[in-house]
């Protein structure tokens, strides 16, 4: 007995040590490997797309009894989010607090998370909410300028499995969102693990002729997934940042609002983030973008 309760002992050490020292710099964002993206198609690990979180509400993790709802860490304190999952039909906001680190979206959030081949990441971070700040233009009809600022209690704590997304690079911001190659990735409805899809924007013209309610302000970006898995809202869409001859990081170009199944096709709208960076500014202690 006190043999078995030794090696326990020796091995969680062993474990905490090793993944102790994986902790990453504060500034780092936006992690981005070239390898990993090609390896195994739409899965993706619990060391990439670092930044989403889960959002929990103070009944649990769904929104009255609907549906989750996913937001992205920008720094160790601030996480972006749509208004609609918080601003209910009271005019109330009822988030509590976020899950930073979430592989598995059934799995207990205190356990450890491994892969198959037996790597092992620190298990997600449960972390309560200090503030909500919701965008003063918010529309509740047309989803106009869905935008929630949360300010976390405390820091994150960056590790491999734990990392803000980069903000928009300066001179990307005057670029067109239309005819681009980005990626959504998140928890998906009806499904345990991460994922990710491959998504090419299309004009709001086109978008709206298949769907008329499904893009209803100037600052959306709309397309096709290329796969058809259902992402859950707040899924973020991310571009990848070049730098000379290699991508360097994955930088946040918006949050999923909405979504339609077209036949057997998934045509999402997202918030495009580059429209508020004055008001994410004025509600977060620092961001990260990288040149
Ligand atoms: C996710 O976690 C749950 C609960 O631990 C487990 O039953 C399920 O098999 C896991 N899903 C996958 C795809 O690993
Ligand atoms: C982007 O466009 C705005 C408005 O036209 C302009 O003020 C700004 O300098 C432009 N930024 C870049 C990096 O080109």
């Amino acid at each position: 007995m006190l043999g078995q309760i030794v090696v326990i002992t020796l091995i969680l050490g062993l474990i905490d040590s090793e993944l102790q020292s994986a902790k990453l710099a504060d500034t780092e964002c936006g992690y981005f490997n070239e390898e990993q993206l090609l390896e195994r198609d739409s899965f993706i690990g619990p060391t990439e797309h670092q930044w989403i979180a889960r959002i929990v509400f103070s009944k649990g993790i769904k929104i009255d009894n609907d549906d989750d709802c996913l937001g992205v860490l920008i720094s160790k304190r601030t996480v972006l989010a749509p208004a609609h999952c918080f601003v209910q039909y009271n005019g109330q906001a009822q988030a509590f607090s976020v899950h930073l680190g979430v592989y598995n979206k059934s799995a207990p959030v205190g356990s450890l998370i491994c892969e198959e081949d037996g790597f092992c990441v620190r298990p997600a971070q449960e972390i309560k909410l200090a503030e909500v700040a919701i965008h003063p233009e918010y529309d509740s009809r047309t989803l106009k300028n869905s935008l929630a600022v949360l300010t976390l209690q405390r820091d994150a704590k960056i590790y491999p499995n734990v990392m803000p997304i980069c903000m928009p690079p300066p001179h990307l911001v005057n670029e067109t969102l239309v005819g681009q190659t980005f990626l959504v990735a998140g928890l998906r409805k009806w499904e345990d693990l991460r994922q990710m899809s491959w998504v090419n924007s299309l004009s709001r013209s086109f978008c709206q002729s298949k769907f008329s309610t499904l893009l209803t302000s100037s600052t959306t970006v709309c397309g096709y997934q290329v796969r058809p898995d259902v992402f859950v809202i707040g899924a973020p869409l991310v571009g990848m940042q070049a730098k000379g001859q290699f991508t360097q990081n994955y930088y946040l170009v918006g949050l999923m609002i909405d979504w339609r199944m077209d036949e057997d096709r998934v045509m999402s709208s997202f918030l495009a983030i580059r429209n508020y960076l004055g008001f994410i500014h004025q509600n977060s202690d620092s961001l990260i973008v990288r040149s």
